[in-house]
C-alpha cells in the first residue's frame, strides 16, 4: 500500500477532541485497507499564540512546511479570550488563501437514522454538494477603518472577485456535478444588488456552462435560495456559490440535514498544485469544549473525503459505511438527539469497521 504524509493541525477547542478521535479511527482503517498515514503534528493554535505571539511560523515558512505533505487534516481554531478575527486571520484563512485552495466542497445529506428538523424530509430528500469559492469575495482581506473612536467611525470590507478565481472554481463545480447521478447545478449569486463582482460571476458562468452541455443548471439569488433549501430540498444537487454565501448556506445545509456535528469539508486546489485541507465545517464550539461530548462524525467524514481525494476510494467507502452504520444504529451524540460521548461514538465506528 501507499504511504501518505499528513500535516495534522488539531488547533483549538473541540478541534483537538475530534482530531484525536479521528486518529484512533484512522489507525484501525490503515491496516484494513492497506495504506499508511505518516503524521506531522503541528501545534499551531491559540495556545501556540499565547506562547509565541503568533499562530504559526511566518507564512512562507508555514506554507513550505504544509507543501511537503500530501494532505492537511485540520480541527478548528478559535479561543474565547482571543478575538475571532485574529485567530482566523492568523491561521486558517492564510492557509486556505496561501495554498490557493480555491474550492471548498461541503456535502450534506440526510442519513438513515438521523432525524432532520424539517417535517416530511426524509433520507434521500436532501443530498447536496455545496461548492463554496474559497479565496475571494469578502474574505480577500482588503478593507480598512478610519475615524476610529469618533461618531464618524467607518469600516470597509472590500469584496474582490477575479475571472481567474471564479472560472477555476466553476469548472471544478461542473466537473463534480457531472460525476453525480442527477447532474444538476444551481448557481447562487446576488447579482441584482451587487452589480459588479456578482455580475462577473453570472457572465463567467454562462461562458463556462457552454463547455458542460451534459450538466443541467439553473440560477437563483441567494435570498431566494434559502427558501428553496427549506421548502424544496429535493430540487437541488450541486450548489455553486461565493465564499461568504457558501459559509452561510453550508451551516444551513448542515442543520437541515441533522446537525453541524456531521458536516465535513474539503478545501482543495482544483488543479491539485497544493495539498488539500480537510476539516469539519464547525468551529471550536466554546459551549461544549473540554466536555468530551463533541460529535466526531463531521471530522470522520472529512477524513473519508481526504482519503477519496488521495485516491484511496475503498478506504473512504469503508469509513463511510462504518459512519452510516453508527448513525443508523447508534450510539449518537447530543446534537443528534442521543446521549453518547465522543469516545463512545469513536469506539462504535471502530467496531463497525472491524465487522
Ligand atoms: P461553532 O461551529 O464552533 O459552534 C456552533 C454551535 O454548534 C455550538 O452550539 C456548538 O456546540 C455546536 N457544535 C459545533 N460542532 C459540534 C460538534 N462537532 N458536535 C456537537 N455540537 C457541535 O461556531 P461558533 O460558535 O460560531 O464559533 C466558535 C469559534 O470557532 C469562534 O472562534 C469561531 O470563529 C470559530 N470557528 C472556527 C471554524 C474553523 O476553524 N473552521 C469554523 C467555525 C467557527
Ligand atoms: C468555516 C468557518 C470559517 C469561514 C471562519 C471560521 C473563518 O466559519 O470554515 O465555515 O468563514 O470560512
Ligand atoms: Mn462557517
Amino acid at each position: 500500500g501507499k504511504t501518505y504524509k499528513i500535516a495534522c493541525i488539531p488547533g483549538d477547542g473541540i478541534g483537538i477532541e475530534v482530531i484525536a478521535a479521528s486518529i484512533k479511527v484512522l489507525a484501525v482503517l490503515q491496516p484494513l485497507f492497506d495504506f499508511k498515514f505518516e503524521y506531522t503534528d503541528l501545534p499551531w493554535s491559540s495556545e501556540y499564540y499565547r506562547k509565541n505571539g503568533r499562530y504559526m511560523p511566518p507564512l512562507p515558512e508555514a506554507l513550505a512546511t504544509l507543501r511537503k505533505h500530501d494532505a492537511i487534516f485540520f480541527g478548528a481554531v478559535g479561543d474565547p479570550d482571543i478575538p475571532d478575527h485574529i485567530s482566523l486571520w492568523e491561521l486558517l484563512l492564510p492557509i486556505r488563501q496561501g495554498l490557493q485552495l480555491g474550492s471548498n466542497v461541503r456535502p450534506s445529506k440526510i442519513f438513515k437514522g438521523v432525524k432532520p428538523p424539517l417535517a416530511g424530509c426524509e433520507v434521500g430528500d436532501l443530498d447536496w454538494l455545496i461548492l463554496r469559492e474559497n479565496c475571494e469575495g469578502e474574505y480577500c482581506g482588503q478593507g480598512g477603518r478610519s475615524h476610529t473612536g469618533t461618531p464618524y467611525a467607518l469600516g470597509t470590507e472590500l469584496a474582490v472577485f477575479t475571472r481567474f478565481g471564479i472560472e477555476r472554481h466553476m469548472r471544478y463545480a461542473f466537473e463534480l456535478a457531472r460525476q453525480r447521478p442527477r447532474k444538476l447545478l444551481t448557481l447562487v449569486t446576488k447579482s441584482n444588488a451587487m452589480r459588479h463582482g456578482m455580475v462577473l460571476w453570472d457572465e463567467t458562468f454562462y461562458d463556462v456552462a457552454k463547455d458542460y452541455p451534459d450538466v443541467k443548471w439553473d440560477k437563483m439569488l441567494v435570498d431566494a435560495v434559502t427558501i428553496r433549501m427549506v421548502l424544496k430540498p429535493k430540487s437541488m444537487d450541486v450548489i455553486l456559490c461565493t465564499n461568504l454565501h457558501g459559509d452561510i448556506l453550508s451551516d444551513l445545509a448542515a442543520a437541515l440535514s441533522g446537525s453541524i456535528g456531521i458536516a465535513p469539508s474539503a478545501n482543495v486546489d482544483p488543479e491539485r498544485k497544493a495539498p488539500g485541507l480537510f476539516e469539519p465545517v464547525h468551529g471550536a464550539a466554546f459551549d461544549i469544549m473540554g466536555k468530551g461530548i463533541a460529535n466526531p462524525i463531521a471530522t470522520f467524514w472529512s477524513a473519508a473525503e481526504m482519503l477519496r481525494w488521495l485516491g484511496e476510494a475503498k478506504a473512504a467507502d469503508g469509513l463511510m459505511s462504518a459512519i452510516e452504520h453508527v448513525l443508523e444504529h447508534g450510539p449518537i451524540t447530543g446534537d443528534l438527539g442521543g446521549k453518547a460521548n465522543t469516545e463512545q461514538v469513536t469506539q462504535a465506528v471502530i467496531s463497525a469497521l472491524k465487522q
